[in-house]
């Protein structure tokens, strides 16, 4: 897979294991391989019973295409998106690069998708049964300042009766000036006014809040009282870093890829310390999804030593393979 380019693998990945769970017998003996099932994995969080706390990360499967081949590697919830409101390309390729000296990657995908509507459609007619969904929303790049509000809360109500806890993105470092939506007031205005209307419903979803790892402690100060606010059920930890620091990759090299996203295992300390930071601060009142880094059962232990309740990867199937989330599950059993 490493001699592909990394998209084209990423395709070939999708497409090998669909053909795999398409012939009857091999596809249930590879669910049986990957899926491990102990009731001491069960974990009630966020009002909701999973399965096991590993779950898929936002990004891999954006548009909701793969979720049979997705759950059938044993994860216990998948977060699907970053949706839009509109369709939208994402930036040029070359976009994602691989850091193989760094267990890296460096993704300026830009958020490309088929949008909200094609999302939730695809989720009402072929949804797994029993699967956790989380759905990841964001704005489009084209999205004017003034707007921003209005393709959260579009996506919000598309995605409502179609997935089960929502991860508020604000983070992604692809997107121009979607960042700046961490800071206080605006984070303030865009929570409150989803809140709003998530209260409105019969049975609200949980929301979530999904970071970067380069807030600095006053920004995760911040984070908290708006939490507490808005009454957020929980924060995403974390999203990409723009930091190229502590690279064993050329320096050259790196730079040569251009702007980006930095995920895998440079970005393992930095998560778990903000993961810390936010359940010490927040007394253990935060539900925590950790997430950065981790290719290792002992990368996940130290999440959830560190207060994640939940654990998500991206980077780590692609350096430590598939078997990373049935590893992680047998280590938690033991654990
Ligand atoms: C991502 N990630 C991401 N996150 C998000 O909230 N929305 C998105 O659309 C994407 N897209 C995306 C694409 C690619 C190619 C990568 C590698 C990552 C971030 C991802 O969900 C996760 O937060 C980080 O990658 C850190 O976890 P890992 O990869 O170190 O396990």
């Amino acid at each position: 897979m490493f001699l592909l380019e990394p998209e084209t693998a990423h395709r070939l990945t999708l497409w090998l294991l669909h053909a795999v769970l398409s012939v009857p017998l091999l596809g249930d003996a590879f669910r049986r391989f990957y899926t491990v099932k102990n009731t001491k994995l069960h974990r009630n969080v966020l009002g909701l019973t999973f399965e096991n706390p590993v779950g898929l990360a936002a990004g891999f499967d954006k548009d909701g295409q793969h979720l049979n081949e997705m759950a059938a590697l044993g994860f216990g919830f998948i977060e699907v998106g970053t949706v839009t409101p509109r369709p939208q390309p994402g930036n040029p390729t070359p976009r994602l690069f691989r850091l193989p000296a760094d267990h890296a990657l460096l993704n300026r995908m830009g958020f490309n998708n088929r949008g909200a509507e094609i999302l939730a459609q695809r989720l009402a007619f072929a949804r797994p049964k029993g699967l956790i969904i989380g759905g990841n929303i964001g704005k489009n790049k084209d999205t004017t300042a003034e707007n921003t509000l209005a393709d959260y809360i579009f996506c919000f109500e598309i995605l409502f009766d179609h997935v089960d806890y929502f991860a508020v993105n604000v983070s992604s470092p692809n997107t121009p000036h979607l960042r700046t939506l961490q800071e206080k007031e605006p984070l303030l205005v865009l929570l409150s006014h989803l809140q709003n209307l998530n209260q409105q419903k019969k049975t609200p979803k949980p929301l979530l809040l999904k970071i970067a790892p380069d807030l600095t402690d006053s920004q995760l100060d911040d984070i908290i009282e708006v939490a507490q606010i808005t009454q957020l059920a929980g924060v995403i930890a974390t999203n990409t870093t723009i930091s190229r620091e502590g690279l064993e990759t050329d320096k050259n090299e790196v730079a040569a890829f251009g702007d980006g996203g930095l995920s895998g295992a440079p970005l393992s300390q930095r998560a778990t310390e903000i993961i810390r930071y936010l359940h010490q601060k927040s007394e253990g009142k935060l539900v925590i999804i950790g997430v950065g880094g981790i290719e290792t059962p002992a990368d996940a232990l130290e999440k959830i030593a560190a207060g994640a309740s939940l654990v998500q990867i991206y980077s780590g199937l692609v350096y430590a393979g598939p078997a990373l989330v049935k590893q992680i599950n047998q280590q938690l059993v033991k654990a």
